[in-house]
């Protein structure tokens, strides 16, 4: 997710092992070939891969998104990052941004269901000389949902090993509710792995979402922010058998934020930079904690780090226990 998972979040989401793999931001793609700076800032973890690609420091696999629309510029930069050790490439046809749509990206490509194929047959081709695979990231369509089979059916066509679908429109950029029963058409025309995506918030969700999508697996967005063991939990719950583990207490919420500012802070990031970045995840936090959602409140006009490390991780008046199961 851009300017929000970067390979630090990455490392501390996944530290658990509950996930099975994760994503890059997106990387630009216009025309040139990208130099290898531009691949190991957007996926650090490639400076360590082997054969088995990038990965977290837990061994969670990491994939490298593109987003563009010149197949031939996606297929050189496909090149270039498995070049560079990636070996599971994305597409995105999702991002909103109204900047990336004016300049042809992102979901502007699902109005024309035809590029979406050759953009994802030109990078699938790459791939499969290289031994990579190459997934698609969409949405139900750009304005309306007419384009959703068409797009979809286009992306499998094209070669993608996988479809990630994010249940809206581009017109209904993040606004719930999030269509899953619309991903169980898209699953039953393709023949490809479906994952649903959006508005996975809670185990429930994840639940209902899983039953009205008829798909196996799910994408976790800022659900994980939210919550960084919504994973974990979901992964209980179905070993357990359907036991619950308690509610994340602040105190697990605020380590997670410690950590990541420390992170940042280590690798010289300038503090309000880091300010910004955990304004931007309590943001996320708020709308699903009643404690994220006070500490916000309090913290939102702060720009001094160390205060608002402080303030994040001042006791709450929960106990501070990392969540232990309990029973259903
Ligand atoms: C701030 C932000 C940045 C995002 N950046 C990306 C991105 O770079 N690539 C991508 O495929 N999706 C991106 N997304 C979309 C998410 O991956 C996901 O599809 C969407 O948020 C719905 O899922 P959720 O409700 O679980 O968050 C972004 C979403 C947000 C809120």
């Amino acid at each position: 997710m851009e300017g929000v998972i970067d390979a630090d979040t990455r490392a501390l989401l996944s530290a658990d092992g509950a996930l099975d793999w994760c994503v890059t931001e997106f990387v630009r793609v216009v025309d040139a070939r990208l130099p290898p700076r531009v691949f190991l800032r957007h996926c650090p973890e490639l400076a360590e891969a082997g054969t088995a690609g990038p990965l977290t420091p837990t061994a969670t696999p990491v994939t490298l998104q593109l987003l563009g629309s010149d197949p031939a510029a996606l297929a050189a930069n496909a090149e270039q990052a498995i070049t560079l050790g990636a070996t599971r490439l994305d597409l995105n046809f999702g991002c909103p941004a109204k900047m990336v749509n004016r300049h042809d990206g992102g979901a502007s490509l699902l109005r024309t269901p035809v590029r979406v194929g050759r953009a994802v047959a030109a990078v699938a081709e790459v791939a499969a000389a290289r031994g990579a695979t190459v997934s698609a990231k969409l949405r139900l369509g750009f304005d309306d949902r007419r384009v959703a089979l068409a797009c979809a059916l286009a992306a499998e066509a094209g070669g993608a090993h996988e479809l990630v679908v994010h249940a809206r429109t581009r017109r209904e950029g993040y606004r719930p509710p999030a269509h899953w029963e619309w991903v169980a058409k898209i699953r039953a025309a393709v023949s490809a792995p479906v994952v649903v995506n959006g508005d996975i918030w809670t185990l429930e969700a994840y639940w209902k979402a899983r039953t009205l999508s008829g798909c196996d697996d799910v994408m976790l967005g800022r659900g994980m922010l939210a919550d960084p063991w919504l994973a974990r939990r979901i992964r209980h719950w179905q070993a357990s058998g359907g036991e619950r583990l308690a509610a994340t207490p602040w105190s697990a919420r605020a380590e997670v934020l410690c950590h990541y500012a420390a992170r940042k802070q280590a690798a010289g990031m300038a503090e309000k930079f880091i300010v910004s970045l955990l304004k931007q995840w309590l943001n996320i936090m708020r709308g699903r904690d009643a404690e994220a959602a006070a500490r916000f409140t309090a913290l939102r006009r702060e720009t001094a780090l160390a205060p608002l490390l402080a303030g994040l991780a001042h006791p709450a008046t929960e106990p501070a226990t990392y969540p232990a199961p309990t029973p259903a």
